[in-house]
């Protein structure tokens, strides 16, 4: 087995493993990912040459979700800070000939040399936002990547990140928030997602 398929059966055993398997096989999470995957579908128009990012990729598979939605319409960017994290998604979308496979862009969401205004959505996902450290930083620099006129859409728990810590960051910005739901049918795990237009 050479080192990349190694890479990959580490990854497979670990999304099964002690530390993630019964989080993954629970319903909050099965839960959550199945609001999160409904509601870009509804709440989101992908046209002709959609350009999407998403920041964080951990485990990817928000990212094959993304792929799958935009087959025939769009392309997806994929960006994350952690080297053995894209590679191993890129690699293992090869290998599964993922048929709408992420550009995967192995670098922090800060660094200043990223496309400037050239995502028509971005998505940032889960923890991703604490991850890496910086809430307003975190937001600033996904609004960089989008297009006048275009979209993010957050997910977050409402343990970590309150809900009016997102209405305080807009308030001091002209962005807008078209829509903001929350989920709390799981108290263990309640979350919220939100639709934010950039003017
Ligand atoms: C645990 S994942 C969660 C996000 C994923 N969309 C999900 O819901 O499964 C968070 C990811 O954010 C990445 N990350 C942390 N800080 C980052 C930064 N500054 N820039 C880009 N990615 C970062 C981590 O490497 C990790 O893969």
């Amino acid at each position: 087995m050479n080192m990349d398929d190694e890479n990959l059966l580490q990854y497979y055993l670990e999304l099964k493993g002690p530390d993630a398997g019964e989080w993954n096989s629970s319903p909050q999470c099965i839960h959550t990912q199945l609001v999160t995957r409904d509601y870009i579908k509804k709440t989101f128009v992908h046209f002709d040459g959609i350009e999407v990012c998403n920041v964080g990729i951990g485990t990817g598979d928000w990212d094959d979700y993304l792929g799958y939605w935009l087959k025939g319409k769009g392309s997806l960017t994929s960006i994350d800070i952690d080297e053995s994290i894209c590679e191993t998604f890129e690699y293992r979308q090869m290998r599964e000939q993922h048929p709408n496979p992420s550009k995967v862009v192995c670098r922090s969401l800060f660094d200043s040399d990223l496309p400037k205004e050239a995502f028509d959505l971005v998505t940032l996902i889960g923890s991703a936002i604490n991850e890496t450290g910086d809430f307003k930083k975190c937001l600033d620099s996904c609004f960089r990547l989008i297009k006048h006129g275009g979209h993010l859409m957050f997910m977050a728990s409402l343990k970590y990140t309150p809900v009016e810590m997102l209405e305080e960051y807009i308030s001091n910005t002209i962005y807008h928030i078209v829509q903001k739901d929350l989920y709390e049918a799981f108290p263990e795990y309640p979350f919220f997602i939100s639709k934010i237009r950039k003017y």
